[in-house]
């Protein structure tokens, strides 16, 4: 089993908008039985609401239902999963600050990263106070690094 989670701060656009792309991902390779997939935020203003309107709206253009519920990320997440996503640079440092150890450090990247042609940009960008484009720039993003990652996942052979 595989356990994934990503991280944003308010769990209710680019981290859920993650979660749903990597589990239509999964789904359609006939991966669901590998992975365990969820997403939590670093902050809590939102604990308990589903994903921003918009959010769902353009999830939803790509074939995606999202019913996440946002919960705020906890030290324990170090133990239950093996890779931790973080959507942007402030996100992946206050997942650092709450790691106990290298292990715990480890399994933190910059989701990001695994996208193709990201244009060296590592982060993505926070879309809560824009119009729908940057919605859909999320989107975009989220899609491209869900393939990366799993392709990163095949190459170090983990699948
Ligand atoms: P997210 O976006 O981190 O991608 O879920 C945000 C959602 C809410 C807030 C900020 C960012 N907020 O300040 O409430």
């Amino acid at each position: 089993m595989v356990k994934v989670l990503f991280v944003c701060l308010g769990n209710i656009c680019r981290s859920p908008a993650a979660e749903g792309a990597f589990s239509k991902l999964v789904e359609e390779k006939g991966l669901q039985q590998t992975f365990t997939i969820d997403s939590c935020g670093t902050a809590g203003y939102h604990i308990g609401s589903l994903p921003h309107k918009t959010t769902r709206e353009v999830a939803r253009l790509n074939g995606i239902e999202l019913t996440h519920r946002a919960r705020q990320f906890s030290r324990d997440d170090f133990s239950k999963f093996d890779y931790i996503l973080a959507m942007d640079d402030s996100n992946y440092k206050d997942i650092l600050n709450l790691a106990k150890s290298d292990e715990d450090k480890g399994k933190v990247f910059l989701f990001r990263t695994f996208q193709e042609n990201n244009g060296g940009e590592m982060s993505v960008p926070d879309p809560y106070y824009g119009g729908l484009d940057g919605f859909k720039a999320v989107q975009k993003i989220v899609i491209e690094s869900s393939n990366g990652f799993l392709e990163y996942l095949i190459k170090k052979g983990i699948l």
